[in-house]
């Protein structure tokens, strides 16, 4: 009898790098089945690059899930009238265009209950928060185009901060138990041009947020300290050797500065929503930094960790190079969350 097994490619196009892992779901199981991902310089290497790595990443699936980000995508929190998930997605298109400076027309509207907030006047009507998420339509659009030119098959173009979100349930689904229960964590994703933060209380996103900094201003730090050429900033970042001390001075007020960014948003939930972040969950391409952990530890006051969002998950290794898919590990939360669309 034909097992029932379904796969998707989680695409993870960022600005720096592009990761894509398959993930399929084999009755209980969640197997990685492929895994690929190629370094990118600027965006005119990207179709190429996406060609590229379908062709040689053994692939067996052409459906993908994949994300927007950066300008184009707006998160707003907003009061409204206490409704119904599908009233909710009705009205918020008539109070959209109070939040956000695109045109209604003009973006894919997503909404989530945050909670609810009681009426506190006699006579006034109970209110809830409800987190906004407006991504412009052409952006979301030109991608799946892309996509499609390629062959592929896109099901699903979500927001990296929400794949964070997804990929965190992932591993409390295949390692239940590991997440206490009443928990506020964050996911930081640190990447190249951006940081996306997710906050989740019992595993429900309650805060979500892009911030513009990331990998990119750590290199232009060094490259600025040791009048060094981008690309050998680069190199020298990966692996500083016996100049670590060095390079983790030259990096340090752009730490500060962006975890202090981080901050803002955990104080903004903790205002908002009255409950502290317990706990920081490290990942992006910048999390490989050997002191990131011990650096933004000290500045949030948290327990902070580098997240493995395969953790728990089995891997097919006569198709997949565990070596390099290790070593990336930390890199691939927004992957590995995308992939968990449609599974
Ligand atoms: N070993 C390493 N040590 C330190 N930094 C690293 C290492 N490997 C990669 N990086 C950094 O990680 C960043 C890329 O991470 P990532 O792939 O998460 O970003 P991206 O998804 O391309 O960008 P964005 O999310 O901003 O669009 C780059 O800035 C790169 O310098
Ligand atoms: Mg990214």
């Amino acid at each position: 009898m034909l097992k029932q097994r379904k796969s998707i490619v989680g695409l993870d196009v960022g600005t720096s790098c592009i990761k894509a892992i398959e993930i399929t779901q084999d009755k209980f199981d969640y197997i990685i089945t492929a895994f690929a991902q190629i370094d990118i310089a600027g965006e005119q290497a990207r179709r190429d690059a996406l060609s590229e790595l379908f062709k040689s990443g053994g692939f067996r699936t052409k459906r993908v899930a994949t994300s927007v980000s950066g300008k184009s995508v707006i998160f707003r929190f907003i009061n409204m009238v206490q409704m119904s998930d599908d009233n909710l997605t009705n009205a918020i298109k008539f109070e959209a265009d109070k939040y956000i400076p695109f045109d209604v027309d003009e973006v894919q509207l997503d909404t989530q209950k945050l909670m609810d907030l009681p009426a506190t006047e006699e006579g006034a009507q109970d209110e809830m928060k409800v987190l906004l998420v407006a991504a412009k339509r052409s952006i979301v659009e030109d991608q799946a185009t892309m996509l499609s030119e390629l062959g592929l098959s896109p099901v699903n173009i979500g927001v990296d901060s929400f794949a964070l979100g997804n990929a965190y349930e992932l591993n409390d689904i295949v390692s239940p138990g590991l997440q206490e229960s009443d928990h506020t964590v964050a996911l930081v994703d640190i990447g190249f041009a951006k940081s996306s933060i997710n906050i989740l209380r019992n595993n429900v996103t309650f805060f979500a947020r892009e911030v513009p900094m990331g990998g990119q201003d750590l290199t232009n730090a060094i490259t600025r300290r040791f009048g060094l050429e981008p690309f050998e900033a680069e190199a020298l970042k990966r692996d500083p050797q016996e100049q670590v001390v060095e390079v983790q001075d030259a990096v340090s007020a752009t730490l500060d500065d962006l975890g202090n960014e981080i901050n803002l948003s955990f104080d903004f939930f903790e205002n908002q929503f009255e409950g502290e972040v317990q706990e920081v969950y490290l990942s992006g391409g910048s999390a490989l930094l050997p002191f990131l952990e011990e650096s933004m530890e000290k500045i949030f006051e948290k327990r902070t960790r580098v997240w493995n969002p395969i953790e728990g998950l089995k891997v097919r290794s006569d198709n997949v190079d565990i070596d390099a898919l290790n070593q990336s590990a930390p890199q691939l939360a927004v992957a590995v969350g995308l992939a968990t669309a449609g599974t």
